[in-house]
Formats: structure tokens, sequence, C-alpha cells
């Protein structure tokens, strides 16, 4: 695909290469007072027209931070310097591919590694880290979203981390893994309240698959490998490094205690999955939500087709493993399409009530609602924004109890090629919006972010 042609270029995708602080913000409605922080937003958005065929994986990390504080909010952009965006910045031009496959095209960065940062931001610890599952975690400094450089957990960690690490809000542990380039195994990692690693586990897998998300519980640990295969030799031969190869392949699940021992392996049907919501235990049984879709979307099989009809689009799906009777259970939650599910994070690993996500029409690339799943009752609710596009809801809680607080999205106006931040009551999303934070520009539609409550 010619860079042109490339839909991840245009509309709401359309990169935004300007670095700008914008305060105040108009604000429409009221903010509310218990809301108090920044909403950090990562996403692709090249610096440069890239030199060939884009894959939308590939552009450079561009962080959003909208402040909120006494009601009103402000607004300030920056690129993640990585060292090849400091490259080409230097260069003045695109150096590297930006597709998927062979990566390092200068013999100047023959071994640099071309992470572009650009999946997730989260605090860890009062740390920012921008994080990309080909890269190590990238320190931000939180007052001007400079770049620090690359964070090692103090030496601890020195390999490439999933954009998707769990944090277990009760004993305050965080889990992680590394799958890219690690000698046809997993590295599974488990870092204690004092970020002190106590687990360092290497997990073989039955076949390298791109593993882009992962769930827990309060015992467990669950890799799932989907055939979405990761080759490497096949990017150093110029093709993707991923291929969807589920015509041959089967799913596997495999299930570890939090110190990466492995206590069951089993295998379903091939399907594939880019993000997961919460899991947690029920007696010996395992329940897992996610957004599964029958292939891999924005992925090429075999022939280099990618797959864009329903095939490839995802809907809300619980999987139950019960680890006594060593079997898999698969059950549709609901139906309808879409992508980016959330939770009240404070319940990860636990059991939970409620799971918001993007919700979508039709297949493809466009999103047009945030539902709201009440898994207790089997209801949701929806807000629908027509011919506008929303992102990643994003939970911010207001009191204790699981469900309470405020769904944030950022939702681009097609219309005005502009973007707001609307602010949803969790509990009422398909209500009006308690506010409306408008950015005089467009913030190109991204993967995830946080809202980082103020100290
Ligand atoms: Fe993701």
């Amino acid at each position: 695909m010619t860079q042109s042609a490339s839909p991840f270029l245009q509309g709401v995708f359309a990169p935004w290469r300007q670095e700008d602080n914008i305060a105040p913000l108009e604000v429409i409605g009221k903010l509310p007072a218990d809301l108090q922080g920044v909403l950090l937003r990562n996403g692709p958005n090249p610096q440069f027209d890239p030199i060939g065929a884009y894959h939308w994986f590939n552009g450079d990390g561009m962080l959003h931070a909208i402040r909120i504080q006494n009601g009103q909010a402000c607004y300030d952009n920056r690129w993640i310097r990585t060292p090849a965006f400091n490259l080409e910045r230097e260069a003045g031009r695109p150096l590297f591919n930006s597709d998927l496959t062979q990566s390092a095209s200068p013999s100047s960065a023959q071994n640099m590694n071309t992470s572009p940062a650009n999946t997730n931001i989260i605090s860890y610890h009062n740390r920012l880290l921008a994080l990309c599952e080909g890269g190590l975690p990238v320190e931000i400094q939180g007052a001007n979203l400079h770049t620090l450089g690359e964070y090692t957990f103090g030496g601890q960690i020195q390999r490439a981390l999933t954009a998707h690490p769990r944090f277990d809000h009760r004993c305050q542990e965080f889990l992680t893994y590394s799958y890219i380039d690690v000698d046809g195994r997993l590295l599974y990692y488990r870092l204690d309240r004092h970020q002190q690693l106590i687990a360092k586990e290497a997990i073989a897998w039955p076949y390298a698959s791109m593993m882009h998300d992962f769930v827990n519980t309060e015992h467990t640990v669950i890799f799932s490998v989907f055939p979405c295969t990761m080759s490497i030799e096949r990017m150093m031969r110029g093709e993707s490094i991923f291929m969807w190869e589920g015509d041959q392949l089967q799913t596997h699940f495999i299930v570890t205690d939090r110190m990466g021992k492995e206590v069951l392996r089993i295998e379903t049907d091939p399907c594939y999955v880019y993000h997961f919501g919460n899991a947690y235990e029920e007696g010996h049984t395992l329940v897992i939500d996610a957004l599964k879709s029958a292939v891999a979307a924005l992925m090429p099989d075999r022939q280099g087709q990618i797959v864009t009809d329903e095939r490839s689009a995802a809907h809300l799906v619980r999987w139950r493993i019960d680890l006594q009777k060593r079997s898999i259970q698969l059950e549709d939650l609901d139906l309808s399409l879409g992508e980016f599910p959330r939770f009240d994070e404070r319940f990860n690993g636990y059991s939970y009530r409620y799971l918001y996500r993007a919700g979508q029409a039709n297949p493809g690339l466009s999103l047009d609602r945030i539902m709201a799943h009440d898994l207790l009752k089997n209801k949701k609710s929806e807000h629908i924004f027509g011919a506008d596009m929303p992102g990643e809801p994003v939970f911010v809680p207001r009191s204790p109890q699981e469900g309470w607080g405020y769904i944030l999205t950022v939702v681009y106006r097609t219309e005005e090629d502009r973007s707001d931040v609307v602010v949803l009551d969790a509990q009422q999303i398909d209500a009006e919006p308690l506010a409306i934070i408008k950015i005089p520009h467009r913030i190109p539609f991204g993967f995830h972010g946080n809202f980082i409550p103020a100290a």
C-alpha cells in the first residue's frame, strides 16, 4: 500500500505535527470538582511522511495531556524522543521503514531499537512510562512531557516489555512480560510493592505469536497464544513480522502461578484477541473476558491479504478455564462490535461488574459509541456519537465502590476536523455529557492512555 493510500494517514488518523501548549481550553458544561489530574493519551503520529508503506503500529509516539484542575483544563502534546525519532529529526527526513518489515535502514542504526514508544502511557510508582511492546519503557517527565530515556526498573529488566502490564492494586504488584526477540520463549516478570523483581520466568510457547495483552487473577497469570504468528526471520527477509495463520494453528492458553510456574496448558479454536478485559477466579475456574475476533485485524495472511470484513471485528466474550477438569468453555457476552475494553482497574484480577469499551455499528476502522456493560445484570448502555469517533474509554473512580466515577474519551469531530474530551457519568453513560473540553485541533486517533489523579 502506498503512503497516500493508507487510511491511517487520513482523517481522524492524520498526523498532527505541531507541539502545543494551550490554556485555558473552552469547556462546555461543568467539569466535576473531584476530577483533578491529567488524562494522558499515546498514539502513532509519524513526524515525516513515511518512505513507503505505512503500518499504523509503527508511527512515532506522540503524547497528549489534557490537564484538569479546579474546573478548568489545558492541553499540551509532545513527541516521544526515541533514538530513532532523534536520528530522523537530525536528518530532517525519514530513515526507517514504517511497515512491519525490516526496520533498520541506515548503516548508522544497524543495532538500534526502533520502537516508537507509541502504544500506552502509565503511571508506575509516580513515574510516567510510555510503552510499546517492541521496546523498553520510556520514562517521561510529567510536568512537560519531556523524554527522560529508557527505564529499566533499576537495571532489573533489560527487555522490550508489553504495552499492557497488569497491576494488582490489593498487593501493589506489577506483572509484565517480554515476547519480542527472546529466543522462542516468553519472559514473565513480577515486581513487588517495593519495585523489586521477585519472579522472572522463561515460558516456552507452542509458537511465537503477537501477544499484545495478557491477564492475571489473584493466584494465576494467563498467557494466550493466538495464531497471529511472529517471525523476526520473516521480517529480516522484508516480509511482515506478524502473519495470520489461523487456518493451520490453534489458540493456546498457558496458565501459570504468580511466580510463573506452569499450572495448565490448554488448546482451543483459532481466533484473535488484541485486548482483554478483566479476569478473576470463581473457585477452580478462571473467568476471562476479552474482545475476540475470528481473525487478527490489520495483519496479513500467508497470501498477504488483510481481512477487513466482520471476521476481523471483535465482540465481547468470556472464557472459563476449569483448572480441575482441565477444560475450557467460550461464551458470547455481547455480539455488538467494538474494541478498547477498560474497567475499574482497582479490581484487576478480582471479581468485577462493569466493563467499558468503544463500539461500532459496522466492521472497519470507525468507532461510533462508548458502551458500558453491567456484567452482573447482563445489561448494557451506550453513548452514541454518530458521525463523530470516540476512542478508548478511560474510567476515573470517584468512590471506593466499583463503577462510581467518570468515563473520559477523546472524540474526533469529523465535520470540524478537531477533537473534544468528553466526560461521561460512568453510571449513566447514555445521559448528556457532564462536560466537553474543546481542543482547537485534531488529536489523531491513538491507542491507549490513563488518567493520573493530582497528588
Ligand atoms: Fe493495546
